[in-house]
């Protein structure tokens, strides 16, 4: 058990302009498809969290050659020397996002084996789409122990219909279809932001891969793909989280890289909120100056480019504090409104009827010791105790961890009275 906790003390309004790290679920699935390239790979602005480390763990378990170089934020990867396609149990179960190897594993070796995968814990979270899919391009599944292996001869060019856009399908299916002869067709697919920077970094490798509106992506297959240099784009989701930050604090903020654009119904609530929202050029940059008197509001989570259920709880903990009535409907995950029992102990006033939450604003919340039991979780909690009247505590830092680089270094810059402790 770690032995580390954040603090956070009343803020005043937080103030200034921060810079942002690469997105999480960018970088993981961008590693993984890593593995479709024979030579020396380069990824510029890769996160130092867990979830990038356990991946790093992950390539080298399958013989690639890794550098990362923290400081400059790049990461070297020589998949040249890649040889196993097996990976152990200890690396799976710390993180879901494991499972995004299974499929430029079977376009490479024509088989994976792996353990069933680990994560947070979001309902029961199935794999149902990836394996479907995979099914129908030829490969055969035998399960013992909890173990999965996948064997194919040829894999096969098919269309895959997803009945739900799945990030995390849609990006496997591609991955094993670039190297598959013929024309590949993913209808229903999603389009996050970050599933199209994936693309963006397939093409770089040579894939060939066209979007058809309004959800297909077409693949057609080619016969190998060469190593890349990618940036990896910037986090909307940590961009989110200092935004609503800065609003709940009262405060005013600049976030230059913001990926401005693909946070337009995120972006839009904040201002039904009152708070001042400006774009900067072409979309890129954000800036947001907080009204003194916020304004309850209501949504659903959907798939991009709905409002992302990753920031489904941090606005929730800024609508604690709103005038009136808000109303949060959560429908991409089951069990993602764990965070509601911990906001609940400062003083917020929440009641939950399934995955809905009705939220009344209070005047204050209440400092209190909390637990984070998911990433954005965390995250939800971290903006409690900056607006909380006393003092903080929050533990599980672990989770927060995995999805955010630097969070509490960057909000103590901003002015939070906020700070990573160990107990003795
Ligand atoms: C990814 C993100 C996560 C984000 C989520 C939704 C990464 C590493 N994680 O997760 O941060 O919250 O997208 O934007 O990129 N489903 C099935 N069967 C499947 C696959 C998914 O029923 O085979 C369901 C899930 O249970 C869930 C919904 O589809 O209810 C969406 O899940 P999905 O989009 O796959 O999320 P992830 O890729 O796991």
């Amino acid at each position: 058990m770690s032995n580390e906790f954040i603090s956070i003390e009343t803020s005043p309004p937080l103030k200034g302009t921060a810079s942002l790290v690469g997105a999480k679920n960018a970088v993981l699935v961008i590693m993984a498809s890593l593995i479709l390239t024979r030579g020396k790979n380069r990824l510029s602005n890769v996160p130092n969290s867990e979830d990038v480390r356990h991946m790093i763990r992950l390539l080298e378990s399958l013989g690639a050659i890794v550098a990362y170089d923290i400081d400059k934020k790049t990461l070297q990867v020589d998949t040249t020397t890649l040889r196993s396609a097996q990976i152990g149990a200890d690396i799976m179960r710390k993180m879901r996002a494991s499972f995004l190897a299974m499929g430029p594993l079977l376009a490479r070796c024509g088989e994976a084996d792996m353990a069933l995968p680990g994560g947070c814990v979001l309902g029961p979270r199935p794999i149902d789409y990836h394996i479907r899919s995979f099914k129908k391009m030829g490969a055969q599944f035998t399960q013992s122990n909890e173990s999965l292996h996948a064997q194919v001869k040829t894999l096969q060019a098919v269309d895959h219909i997803l009945t739900y856009p799945s990030v995390g399908a849609t990006e496997n299916i591609m991955m094993a279809t670039v190297l598959t002869p013929g024309t590949s067709r993913i209808i229903n697919a999603a389009l996050e932001p970050e599933v199209l920077d994936l693309i963006d970094a397939l093409k770089k490798m040579g894939a060939r891969i066209e979007l058809e509106p309004p959800a297909t992506i077409v693949i057609e297959g080619v016969t190998s793909l060469n190593p890349i240099d990618h940036h990896i784009m910037y986090d909307r989701l940590e961009a989110g989280s200092l935004l609503l930050a800065a609003a709940i604090t009262g405060g005013e903020i600049s976030l230059p890289e913001a990926p401005g654009r693909s946070m337009t119904v995120f972006l839009s609530l904040l201002e039904q909120m009152g708070h001042e929202i400006t774009l900067g050029e072409g979309g890129t940059g954000v800036q947001l100056k907080a009204t003194r008197d916020p304004r309850a509001v209501s949504f659903k989570t959907m798939p991009y480019p709905g409002f992302p259920t990753d920031l489904q709880a941090p606005m929730m903990t800024a609508l604690c504090l709103a005038s009136g009535k808000s109303v949060i409907h959560e429908t991409v995950f089951e069990n993602r409104l764990v965070h509601v029992r911990e906001l609940q102990k400062m003083g917020a006033q929440i009641s939950i009827e399934g995955q809905t939450a009705t939220i009344v604003g209070v005047d204050e919340l209440y400092g209190s010791a909390v637990i984070a039991s998911d990433i954005r979780a965390g995250a939800a909690l971290l903006l409690a105790g900056l607006a909380a009247r006393g003092h903080t505590t929050m533990t599980g830092v672990h989770h927060l961890k995995r999805g955010y680089d630097g969070i509490v270094p960057k909000l103590a810059a901003l002015g939070g009275r906020i700070s990573t402790q160990y107990k003795e």
